[in-house]
């Protein structure tokens, strides 16, 4: 227990460190204020949770139609967990997950769920967060299962993922090299969800990645309100696609 207490002050001052690292400035100091505990009851079927996320999807919703950006060429890109995360217990539906579907309802554009070609990852924090620091010390590319989408179809991909350890998760960078030519003269659009950073240099790290690609203006939303705020969260979301003209 002694344990646990510790390493759970750790992290968030790690998480809080993250903070003051972020370097979107796109106006998400309200959702940073938002990270609470981080909730430690469970232990899951990890075979449950495989099924449930063993889906890659191609989507089309309804076109948007509400501004200038064409949704049939809008593609979402995202990674996103459930099983214990930080602040919210056990979740069914990932936070990043929960705010791809908020972009993809209002833009209309197709969507694609990364996933990892093994599913090693593990449905408790603790484990997930030692798996991840290992992936980011290793400077990891694991591989992403299905095949990634004709992008050409695409002049503007949205791309989404829970902060990591103040990074992407390492299995975005194996998206983003594995298909830097096939995203150049693209605009590419950043989000996040997080637990107190912010979009966290996810706009500038991919712009490293892909040198080729424009960086559209990101979004940060905290995973306790994509869980817990939903109203006020697709209100953000809404707001910041419209901006972008959708
Ligand atoms: C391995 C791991 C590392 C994390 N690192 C950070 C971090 O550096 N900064 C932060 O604000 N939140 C961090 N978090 C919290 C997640 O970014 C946050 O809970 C996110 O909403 C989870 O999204 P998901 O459900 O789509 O996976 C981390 C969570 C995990 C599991």
């Amino acid at each position: 227990m002694k344990k646990f207490l510790l390493t759970g002050i750790i992290i968030v001052c790690l998480f809080m460190l993250g903070g003051c690292q972020s370097s979107d400035g796109t106006g998400n100091s309200a959702e940073e204020k938002n990270s609470s505990t981080v909730s430690q009851s469970n232990n899951l079927e990890t075979s449950k949770q495989n099924d449930k996320s063993v889906v890659s999807k191609i989507e089309s919703g309804t076109p948007a139609n509400s501004g200038t950006s064409d949704s049939t060429k809008t593609l979402v890109v995202y990674f996103s967990r459930t099983g214990e995360q930080y602040g919210v217990g056990n979740i069914d539906k990932g936070n990043t997950a929960i705010v791809a579907e908020m972009i993809t309802e209002k833009t209309g554009a197709d969507s694609f769920e990364i996933l990892p070609k093994e599913d090693y990852y593990p449905y408790t924090y603790d484990a997930l967060t030692d798996i991840a620091k290992q992936e980011l010390n290793d400077n990891a590319r694991p591989e992403i299962k299905g095949t990634i989408p004709d992008l050409s179809k695409y002049d503007t991909v949205f791309i989404g993922a829970p902060v990591w350890w103040g990074d992407w998760p390492m299995i975005m960078y194996t998206f983003f090299e594995g298909n830097k030519d096939a995203l150049a003269g693209k605009t590419l659009i950043p989000f996040s969800t997080h637990a107190g950073s912010g979009l966290s240099g996810f706009d500038s790290k991919l712009s490293t990645a892909c040198p080729n690609s424009t960086i559209g203006t990101g979004l940060a939303i905290a995973g306790t309100d994509a869980q817990n705020n939903q109203d006020s969260v697709r209100e953000n979301i809404n707001g910041w696609l419209s901006e972008l003209g959708y």
